[in-house]
């Protein structure tokens, strides 16, 4: 197969379909009714239902919703470490040949012959970039050679692991997806090395993982201010400081004000504020 042609992606949101297990595919033809173009999977059946995922872009293309050339589609390859027995791959293979049977199988479970985006769901250690690591990412570019992804990234990586990896690699990711915390400067350095190289920074847990600021009074008083809730208003900021948001909201009016998020505009000090929330 050819390479793809690359195209423009417009990103405002993910929807993730994490814990979702028989309601995925219904869940997934809702969020693309509801509007959301970019779809967040993976191929680790501990967490994911990526079949259903497939099932649920099925029934949307059959109804007429979207079509294929309209989505982001994402999925991930994760470690043996990161599942449980039902194994994308064989576990004796080279990780290599582990790399190409799951992105064989996301495909199939996709119904597509790309995705758009092809992540390493987490380095294979918490403290440096391996040679596991190096051994996988290397697989993946030539996934992306033939043409089976467009873009490639990476999850759940600390900025010293990001350092370690592109002082390796002649390439690096497209995208960075990580949990962000308030009480880690909502991942600023990680952020900041991002920014510096043109990745784009995908945030998840955003409200999950900081509770504290949804509560927040401020957080209250600006919601108020812009006729939104709270949530919407840590969407916002996460738009306002450049990060692409994933929510996995099982609700149809969350979805609604989700995205509708994208509206609500925050001044420069309310972004500083939030920013400087710990959580
Ligand atoms: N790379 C990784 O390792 C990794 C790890 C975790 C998650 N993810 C990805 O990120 C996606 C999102 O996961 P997440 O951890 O951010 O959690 P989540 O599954 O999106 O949970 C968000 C929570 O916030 C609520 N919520 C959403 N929108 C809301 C709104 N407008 N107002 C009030 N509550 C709202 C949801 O409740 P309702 O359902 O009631 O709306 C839900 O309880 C996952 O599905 C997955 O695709 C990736």
């Amino acid at each position: 197969m050819s390479p793809i042609e690359p195209r423009t992606i417009h990103l405002d949101f993910l929807y993730g379909t994490a814990w979702k297990e028989d309601r995925t595919a219904g869940l997934v033809e809702l969020a693309l009714r509801m509007g959301f173009r970019g779809i967040d999977t993976a191929n680790q059946r501990k967490h994911y239902f990526e079949a259903g995922v497939g099932e649920g872009l099925a029934a949307a293309y059959r109804a007429g919703v979207v079509c294929r050339a309209d989505l982001f589609l994402q999925t991930k390859f994760t470690y043996q470490r990161g599942q449980d027995e039902r194994l994308p791959y064989d576990p004796e293979a080279k990780l290599s040949v582990q790399v190409a049977q799951s992105m064989g199988s996301s495909l199939e479970h996709l119904g597509t012959d790309h995705v758009d985006s092809y992540l390493l769901h987490g380095p294979s250690s918490d403290e440096d970039w391996s040679e596991a690591d190096a051994e996988v990412w290397e697989a993946m570019r030539k996934e992306r050679d033939a043409g089976r992804t467009r873009l490639l990234g990476v999850s759940n990586i600390s900025l010293g692991q990001l350092e370690q990896m592109v002082a390796v690699h002649s390439e690096g990711p497209a995208f960075v997806q990580n949990r962000c915390y308030a009480r880690r400067g909502w991942d600023r350095e990680v952020r900041l090395f991002c920014d510096e190289r043109g990745i784009t920074y995908q945030g998840f847990s955003l409200l999950t993982a900081n509770k504290q600021v949804v509560r927040d009074p401020l957080v209250g008083e600006l919601a108020a201010g812009a006729n939104a809730t709270p949530a919407q208003v840590v969407f916002a900021f996460a738009r306002a400081v450049g990060m692409v948001a994933l929510t996995g909201t099982s609700s149809a009016e969350h979805m609604t004000q989700d995205l509708a998020s994208s509206g609500v505009e925050l001044a420069a000090d309310a972004v500083r504020a939030i920013e400087g929330m710990v959580g």
